[in-house]
């Protein structure tokens, strides 16, 4: 068997948790290759929303086994108290869970770290979600970092401090003051108290080598999904570095962030919303900064899954969307949200930019360049999306998406409930 792969072809929050969640029927294993609790990841069933960081979002049905890969970091504060907590009086989470014991784990010095790191950047801020993922990634490449397999060891305090210490003198440096900082609302030796806890707690879950999990599955014809965090554009090698993640966010992401060969990657599903929406900071050639943009935050409630900070909004960027296309291999497109543009009366699509008067569909490589979208306005359909009744004008809006990027649409989600789909 090959494995599929869900992903976010925009800037992240493009409904991955909702389609996963919709999708796990058909899955037996459900894999996070990258990013940590930076991603939120909506669920919404039964009248309940439920946000989750780390955990896959097949964790909510029954038969299927979710896998945090190799190439996800964990806060095992955050997992613990902020997502298993919350869900385990719906779900047994210990019975469905397995955890990678290469994946890489987020110290409280690698949120004191980013927020120095933050504080030091001053204006040009990446706006990180400062959960501790530079510093934790930043700590795995340069050969520094403690990997959750590491908590079963018994030098692990010893590994700890000695690593702590290096942050501690990395924060001085920044001339950054920790102890007036604040971690998840404590101070930061309550915060590394309630981190030890979870930890210890976090050992009795099953921690092995998620690579011959995933190998022996697939050999054995399972069916797996990778489901991934962020979205393309935030991607370390091709988003708008540097404001972007410490991951790769792409396709490209799943074979070492889980294991897996080229060769064994399946269909590849690649999540857009019908408009565009980016949090922190960056480039943004659609961003509207009017009414019409207030507008698309409102009716999307287009607040934070993570921190709650209001998302930039505005239309869809056809030229980016099919850069996303074409560095993740998509097999089949999933159009997100398309019930926020039912009060519209006119939509509009960026088809290219222009640079200094020349007319052009690349994606510039110096941040600060600010190209002149070329928009193409179309019809809204200015009513509600029956599922059983298309409106002609939502029909013509996939067409022209369609027809740009080569590539069909799949799926049309038209509400945050697991249930509001359409198939096409
Ligand atoms: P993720 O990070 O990609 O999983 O996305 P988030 O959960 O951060 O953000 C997506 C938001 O949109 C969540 O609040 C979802 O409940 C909501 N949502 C998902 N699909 C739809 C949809 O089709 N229509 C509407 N109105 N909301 C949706
Ligand atoms: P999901 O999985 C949207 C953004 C942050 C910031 C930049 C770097 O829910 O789609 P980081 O904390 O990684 O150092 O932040 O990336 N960002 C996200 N934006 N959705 C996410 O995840 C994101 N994860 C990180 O806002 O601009
Ligand atoms: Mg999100």
């Amino acid at each position: 068997m090959k494995i599929d792969v869900l992903l976010g072809l925009q800037w992240g929050d493009e409904g991955k948790g909702k389609i996963v969640d919709v999708l796990t029927p058909q899955y037996d294993i459900v894999a996070r290759f990258q990013g940590g609790p930076n991603a939120g990841h909506t669920l919404m069933f039964d009248d309940k929303r439920i946000v989750l960081h780390t955990i896959p979002s097949g964790i909510f049905r029954e038969q299927t086994l979710n896998v945090i890969g190799n190439g996800v970091i964990i806060d095992p504060f955050i997992i613990l108290n902020r997502e298993i907590k919350q869900i385990e009086v719906l779900t047994d989470v210990k019975s469905k869970l397995c955890i990678s014991e290469k994946a890489h784990l987020i110290l409280p010095t690698h949120r004191l770290l980013d927020a120095a790191n933050e504080n030091f950047r001053g204006k040009n801020k990446i706006g990180s979600t400062l959960k501790g993922i530079g510093p934790a990634y930043t700590d795995k490449i340069s050969r520094n970092g403690l990997r959750t397999g590491d908590l079963l060891l018994p030098d692990f305090l010893k590994k700890y401090n000695a690593l702590k210490d290096l942050h501690l003198r990395q924060i001085e440096t920044l001339q950054f003051d920790y102890r007036a900082t604040q971690i998840d609302n404590l101070s930061f030796e309550a915060y590394e108290t309630a981190w030890f806890e979870a930890a210890e707690t976090l050992k009795s879950y099953k921690i092995c080598a998620t690579e011959y999990l995933i190998n022996d599955a697939l050999q054995s014809g399972k069916k797996i999904l990778a489901e991934g965090a962020q979205g393309t554009l935030l991607d370390v090698e091709f988003g708008s570095y540097p404001y972007v993640t410490s991951s790769n966010t792409i396709t490209a992401g799943v074979c070492v962030g889980l294991g897996v060969a080229p060769a064994k990657i399946g269909k590849v599903f690649g999540l857009f919303k019908a408009y565009c929406t980016r949090v922190g900071e960056g480039p943004f050639p659609t961003e509207l900064s009017d009414d019409t943009g207030k507008k698309l935050q409102l009716s999307g409630k287009e607040f934070g899954s993570t921190t709650g900070r209001p998302r930039r909004c505005g239309w869809l960027d056809l030229p980016l969307l099919k850069y996303a296309c074409m560095l993740n291999g998509v097999t089949e497109l999933i159009m997100m949200k398309a019930d926020v543009l039912n009060d519209f009366e006119t939509i509009s699509v960026c088809t290219a930019y222009d640079y200094n008067g020349t007319i052009s569909d690349a994606i510039p490589f110096d941040v600060s360049a600010q190209p002149i979208p070329q928009y193409r306005p179309m019809q809204g359909w200015q009513c509600e999306i029956k599922t059983n009744n298309m409106p002609s004008e939502l029909t013509d809006y996939i067409a022209f998406i369609e027809q740009y990027l080569g590539l069909k649409i799949g799926l049309v989600s038209v509400g945050a409930d697991r249930d509001q789909n359409i198939r096409l």
